[in-house]
């Protein structure tokens, strides 16, 4: 008699998504115990089609979810209606998910009430602040109160988890895999040409896309910006998210002044590149907190708080917040202090080790063949 093989179903939204499942697609589909299935909902176009470009990967399902300028509530509305579409269709065994997005909130909870086990990557991670990150902390709550298998990327948001009452046999502790994508990718680009920095200045690298800096924050941000070029000889490269509401600040404070770049979205492996050739980071971006150590980078975070607070106490980032003077102060002393630079530079990454997905593929395995 032929046992079925069983199906995983994993979904991707956004580029942070599609680069940390890529590596256990990847490794999955070489195991080859179970038919894995790409759902893509395009919570992000141009920004997830790259991702994919560069892993090798094709969805098998595509939502083409995203509008211009989207709402929280559209979004949210549309995503679970054309999940439980395809659940209705695909009939999958498992579904996987990443992070902290709606994609991750509304695949969790059309799974549940279509009682199909879950699986969430990544899991764990809070601050403990409902409103910070927005909405992204009460997704993740959402997330492990549906979920069925919980990925905790490190003993401390396994912790976080079974403070909160999920059962701690259901809860793996895995690494991160964007350690995984992240070392697959290092060493596959160069910085392109036109973004090196002229005379062997330094490389500042900069991101922000969060809802919290919208505004004033941002504008904040930009500032200091524009007072570090003033204040050193540094060149800034910044890759601007397309979210509208970043778009729009940062052209209007930042485009065309001497020393800053504003480019389009790198690529994973130029942006991997660019966090190479940087001298320092600063960000409010999640995955660029976990990746940086790797390549001994010290990040300014520019959030007041982190639901990555291990990078914190191991030295590598420094929560400056959206905060002009402190982001100045902080960017000036580690520019100026080798020694200062030196100690944050060679701290270990507490995040992952490379091997999060073939962890996370062992515990399927057993799961998937014990049913
Ligand atoms: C989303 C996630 C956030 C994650 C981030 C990663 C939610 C609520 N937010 O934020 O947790 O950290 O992705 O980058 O899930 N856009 C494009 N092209 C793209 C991507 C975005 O034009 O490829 C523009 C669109 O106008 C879109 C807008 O950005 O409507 C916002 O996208 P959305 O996914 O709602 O939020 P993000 O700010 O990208
Ligand atoms: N990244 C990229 N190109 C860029 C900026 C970032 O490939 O121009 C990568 C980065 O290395 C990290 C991920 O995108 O792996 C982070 O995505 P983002 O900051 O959008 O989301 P977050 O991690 O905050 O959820």
């Amino acid at each position: 008699m032929s046992v079925k093989r069983p199906t995983i179903l994993i979904t991707a939204g956004t580029r942070p998504e599609a680069i940390k499942v890529a590596p256990l697609i990847r490794i999955l589909r070489e195991r080859n115990f179970a038919t894995v299935r790409i759902l893509a909902t395009a919570q992000h176009r141009e920004l997830l089609d790259q991702v994919f470009r560069f892993f090798d990967l094709t969805p098998d399902i595509d939502l083409n979810i995203m509008q211009p300028g989207q709402s929280l509530a559209e979004l949210t509305s549309r995503l679970l209606s054309a999940v439980d579409c395809t659940l209705d269709t695909e009939k999958p065994d498992m579904v996987l998910a990443q992070g902290d997005t709606t994609t991750v909130m509304t695949t969790a909870l059309a799974c549940f009430y279509r009682k199909i086990p879950f699986g969430h990557i990544e899991a764990g991670l809070r601050t403990n602040d409902r409103h910070y990150p927005f909405p992204e902390e009460i997704n993740r709550v959402i997330v492990s109160r549906l979920g069925d298998l919980h990925f905790a990327p490190t003993t401390l948001s396994r912790d976080n988890l079974v403070r909160e009452g999920v059962n701690s046999e259901t809860v793996f502790v895995t690494g991160n895999t964007v350690i995984d994508a992240l070392l697959w990718a290092a060493g596959r680009a160069d910085l392109p040409r036109d973004y090196e920095p002229t005379d062997g200045r330094r490389l500042v690298l900069v991101t922000a896309h969060r809802r919290e800096n919208f505004g004033e924050p941002l504008r904040n941000i930009c500032a200091a910006i524009s007072d570090l070029v003033e204040a050193r000889d540094v060149e800034v490269l910044y890759p601007v998210h397309p979210n509208p509401n970043v778009v729009q600040t940062t052209n209007e404070m930042l485009s065309g002044l001497p020393g800053v770049r504003l480019v389009p979205p790198l690529d994973y492996p130029h942006f991997v590149a660019a966090m190479k050739a940087a001298h320092l980071i600063l960000t409010d971006s999640g995955g660029v907190q976990e990746e940086a150590p790797s390549l001994g980078k010290p990040v300014l975070v520019l959030r007041d708080e982190t639901e990555r607070p291990e990078g914190v106490a191991g030295g590598t980032s420094i929560l400056v917040g959206p905060h002009r003077e402190r982001i100045v102060s902080k960017a000036l002393e580690l520019l100026d202090n080798p020694a200062a630079y030196d100690q944050i530079a060679r701290a270990s990454n507490p995040y992952g080790d490379g091997r999060a997905s073939e962890r996370i593929a062992d515990i399927l395995s057993k799961v998937l063949m014990a049913r």
